[in-house]
Order: structure tokens, then C-alpha cells, then sequence
């Protein structure tokens, strides 16, 4: 009895597996995860004549990075865009030598973890009645060292004057960039 139940359930699971491999292939990229870096930081540097500045710490988590960190300067209670920018160039004054953001796998901007997104997109930065955001944020399918499509190492973490709307193309409509930092592998 108990064979035949298991017998009954594995063919289901075959049946299962045979119906998602004939199906059309979805839209779905190989993702690397393998992360040869430990650690990686990115001092900001104000931008656009902003007064923010802070410091981020990258660490490889799951299938992604874990980031913790300081930013400070920024306007009493403000909600700002947080992005990983596609080149490690904070030297043009208002950051625009970042380019635009991080986006190996050629998809449209929007919200990390909810549909179609680039794979710097994260979410807002909020900061507190004294101008401090503190950073505490996953980011999915990202590496950190190795040199993959998807290697953040040697890109730009960037901070903006205005929130991400998670929607306007290319960039979320998110304003100035107020600092800039090189995300620089350290272990
Ligand atoms: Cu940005
Ligand atoms: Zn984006």
C-alpha cells in the first residue's frame, strides 16, 4: 500500500516536471551567485553641492548582498533613491559619470522584489528628524568579486535627491544624485 501510494506520487512529480519543460521557456536568466569577495565598502561623497555623505558595507548573503551603513546630511525625514549605478565614476560633479543604473540583465527599472526590475534597483532610504538614514538592505541577484555579468565590484552605490517612484523610465524619477561612493572590494 505504501509503495503504491509513493508510486502514485512520483509519477505525478514526472508528470509535473514533463508539463514545465514542454511549456514556452520563461524569461528568466542564469543568475550567478558565486561571490569571490568577502566584504566590500563604498565611502559617498556629496554630490550636486549636497551636504551627504556615508559609508556602506557589502557583504555577500544568500543570493545576493546584505549592505549596512550610515548616510548622513540629508534632509530631516526625507525618502530618497538608492541605487547601484553601472560605472565606479564619482568624479563629474553631479555624479552623472556613474551612468546610468546597474542593469546587466537588460530589463526596465522598478522595485526590487516585485516584477521587472534593473538588478541595482533597491528600495528608498529614509532618514530620521536628524538627516541620518541608516542602511540595512538585502539586494537579490548580485556578486561581489569573480567579474560575473552581475559583479557589483568597482560600480557606484548612489544616493538622490528624491524618492524612487519604482515606475519612470529609465531611473524612477528619483532627481539629482547628493553623493556617490566607489563600492571597493576590501577582503
Ligand atoms: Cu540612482
Ligand atoms: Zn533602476
Amino acid at each position: 500500500m505504501r509503495i503504491a501510494l509513493l508510486a502514485a506520487a512520483s509519477t505525478l512529480v514526472l508528470a509535473a516536471c514533463g508539463t514545465t519543460s514542454s511549456a514556452p521557456k520563461a524569461r528568466t536568466p542564469d543568475v550567478p551567485t558565486t561571490s569571490t569577495a568577502r566584504q566590500a565598502v563604498a565611502v559617498l561623497a556629496s554630490a550636486s553641492g549636497s551636504l551627504v555623505s556615508g559609508s556602506v558595507t557589502l557583504t555577500p548573503m544568500g543570493k545576493g548582498l546584505h549592505l549596512t551603513g550610515e548616510i548622513g546630511g540629508l534632509p530631516a525625514n526625507g525618502t530618497h533613491a538608492f541605487h547601484i549605478h553601472e560605472k565606479g565614476d564619482c568624479s563629474a560633479a553631479d555624479a552623472s559619470s556613474a551612468g546610468p543604473h546597474f542593469n546587466p540583465f537588460n530589463t526596465a527599472h522598478g522595485k526590487a522584489g516585485s516584477g521587472a526590475h534593473h538588478a541595482g534597483d533597491m528600495n528608498n532610504l529614509t532618514a530620521n528628524a536628524e538627516g541620518v538614514a541608516k542602511v540595512d538592505a538585502h539586494i537579490e541577484g548580485v556578486t561581489l568579486g569573480g567579474g560575473a555579468i552581475n559583479d557589483v565590484a568597482g560600480r557606484a552605490l548612489i544616493v538622490h535627491a528624491a524618492p524612487d517612484d519604482y515606475a519612470s523610465q529609465p531611473a524612477g524619477n528619483a532627481g539629482a544624485r547628493v553623493a556617490c561612493g566607489l563600492i571597493k572590494v576590501t577582503q
